[in-house]
């Protein structure tokens, strides 16, 4: 068996089956499958795509692209067999690489590595970097969370993803789910790619008054078909989101340009569905409304020439939330963007504004214009949305931890990206008297700690660092929360480091309100020139304290600031856990009023 580090392993190969390989050219494959289970397809990551048709009994019942191997095996994927049960199943392969003779061709490693097996051993090989407490795909590539709905208790999250590789590719929709935001299952795939394209991202509604006719509280999702162009479609579910079936007369929305991650929700006071779609290329987003969910109205557009503009505008959410205990509700509309964030490439932002269930009117500020305003102000947090129907009107988000300039390259194999944790939104008002969003995290979260290892208040930061050791068991897994007063000091350094000096520097700057997020010695940092950097946000407050919450999990480090009024999550891969945390100010005294450092355990 072929596995290694980072694969999938085969379970137990089972001679149920056979595969026979014929050449038909220098870049043209047959591969004949009798059996069942899984066929391993072996992978080389840095290989061009090859094109695989599906025969089934002579059609082409699907098509998918993998980097198959030439030289090596990085690692092996699976093709799973069932729903072909019985059937003749023919691989037509159409491999990218030039070759001079087809002698060349049948030496490509690829065709010796395919195997059967019956079951499959996923067992995380990648221990070290793969989160723990933060949701990961079992194995393969992810990108966007989309489509998530809250129903009888349990959270779905399906999300952007590629079953045949580590890259991007062969979009599906993923599927996982969870009773606690915490632990999460590995559900079935809920859509596959089919005639009209790969199935982009969107959104799932519980129709709770059958307006869409396929039963009361059937599940709705609406996709984006991603062919030659980008269509809206729909899909229905009557188990409870675990297997979807598409509507016939697919696509049932289509427009002349790029439009994709159709985001709709029941509006009560207009008694209508209302639909946010990103125009991508012409940076604004589209609104539209429907009795049925199947027939769209287009009403109006918002943000030509608004906010950010330096990339395209993507995963839009529209939705109300209170501003404090004032009785008043303001309506956020988070417009994903790509490239153009604070600090490169993608990022989220945000405008604040009101909403009549036909145009997004947004707020302006003192001199009159409409503010940029970021979710969150570090590298890795994009295609934030949030779920459908979360109980007790909370406004539960998840954003991917990655970036796209480096999201391919990240030091990881069996698996590419995590999610962030789950956070609720809600609405403050600044020091400068503006509304802000901020995110906290899930109040579910607090489950997850054990007795602190370290729990002390009061103590004097000067120059000499003061410093505190991580759990000595898994330090990179915990959660550290602290306060800082430090109206009287220029500075406030918090650094973690590891035996190897690797850190992670940290700076309050009480006079200008900022908190830094420094990664430039953070352990791997050259996989990709985008990668090392300093992140800084705003603290939103004048008075020189601050607390902090830090969530460590392995690759990736979650910060909230003051209760999550800011945030900033920025992946890391030092090459040992980081075991310490110092702390230390300059240009005059600053209190540590209180630390505790939490093991976490799942
Ligand atoms: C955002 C995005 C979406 C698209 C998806 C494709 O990251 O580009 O606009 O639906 O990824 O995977």
């Amino acid at each position: 068996m072929m596995a290694g580090a980072g694969m999938i392993a085969a379970g137990s190969l089972h001679a149920n089956g056979n595969v026979e390989v014929e050449q038909l050219g220098v870049n043209n494959t047959l591969v004949r499958v009798t059996g069942s289970g899984y066929l391993m397809l072996p992978v080389q990551e840095l290989n061009e795509d090859a094109r695989i048709n599906v025969l089934v009994d002579g059609k082409i019942a699907e098509t998918i692209y993998v980097r198959l191997a030439q030289t090596k095996t990085d690692y092996v994927v699976p093709f799973d067999l069932s729903p072909y049960e019985g059937k003749n199943v023919i691989l037509d392969v159409v491999t990218p690489q030039g070759r001079k003779s087809v002698r060349d061709a049948k030496v490509d490693v690829c065709w010796k590595g395919l195997e059967l097996t019956d079951t499959l051993d996923l067992t995380d090989r990648e221990t070290k970097y793969r989160p723990v407490y933060h949701h990961t795909p079992p194995y393969g590539w992810m990108n966007d969370p989309n489509g998530m709905f809250y129903k009888d208790g349990v959270w779905h999250l399906y999300y952007q993803y590629n079953p045949y590789g580590s890259k991007w590719q062969n979009m599906t929709w993923g599927h996982s789910s969870s009773e606690d935001l915490i632990h999460w299952k590995h559900e079935p795939i809920a859509i596959r790619p089919d005639g009209l394209g790969s199935i982009f991202s969107g959104s799932c509604v519980v129709d709770g008054n059958n307006t869409a006719g396929y039963g009361e509280d059937a599940v709705i999702a609406l996709y984006t078909s991603a062919g030659v162009s980008q269509m809206q479609s729909l899909a229905h579910s009557n188990d409870d989101g675990m297997t979807f079936e598409k509507l016939p007369s697919n696509p049932i929305l289509t427009l002349e340009t790029e439009a994709r991650d159709p985001n709709m929700f029941w509006n009560e006071e207009t008694g209508e569905w209302n639909l946010v779609l990103a125009h991508a290329l012409d940076k604004e987003m589209l609104f539209f409304t429907s009795p049925d969910l199947k027939t769209w109205t287009l009403q109006s557009g918002f943000g030509k020439g608004e906010g950010c503009q330096d990339g395209v505008w993507e995963c839009p959410d529209l939705f109300r939330l209170p501003v404090g205990d004032t009785g008043v509700y303001k309506w956020v509309l988070l417009c994903n963007i790509n490239p153009g964030g604070p600090f490169g490439g993608s990022a989220t932002q945000y405008f604040i504004g009101d909403w009549d269930g036909k145009t997004f009117t947004a707020d302006r500020d003192a001199s009159g214009v409409i503010p940029t305003k970021w979710l969150d102000y570090g590298k890795d947090y994009y295609a934030t949305v949030t779920w459908s129907g979360a109980p007790d009107n909370r406004r539960t988000s998840i954003g991917w931890m990655s970036n796209w300039q480096y999201a391919a390259d990240v030091p990881t194999t069996q698996y590419r990206s995590a999610n962030s944790l789950p956070r609720e939104i809600f609405l403050f008002e600044g020091a400068d008297g503006e509304l802000y969003a901020g995110s906290a995290p899930s109040p579910e979260l607090l489950a997850l700690r054990s007795r602190p290892v370290v729990d002390k208040s009061n103590v004097r930061l000067g120059v000499k660092p003061q410093s505190y050791k991580l759990p000595a068991v898994n330090p990179d897994v915990c959660e550290i929360e602290f306060t800082l007063e430090a109206a009287d000091a220029n500075e406030v350094n918090i650094t973690l480091t590891n035996k190897k000096g690797e850190n992670v520097r940290m700076t309050y700057k009480p006079q200008d309100s900022t908190f830094s997020f420094d990664r430039t010695e953070s352990g791997l940092i050259d996989f990709s020139d985008e990668f090392a950097g300093v992140t800084v946000s705003p603290t939103f407050e004048k008075e020189g304290t601050v607390s902090v919450r830090l969530y460590i999990d392995r690759s990736g480090i979650e910060l909230f600031g003051n209760d999550g009024q800011f945030t900033q999550t920025n992946l890391v891969f030092p090459t040992e856990a980081y075991t310490t945390i110092q702390f230390a100010s300059t240009g005059g005294n600053a209190k540590l009023k209180e630390i505790k450092i939490y093991p976490l355990s799942i």
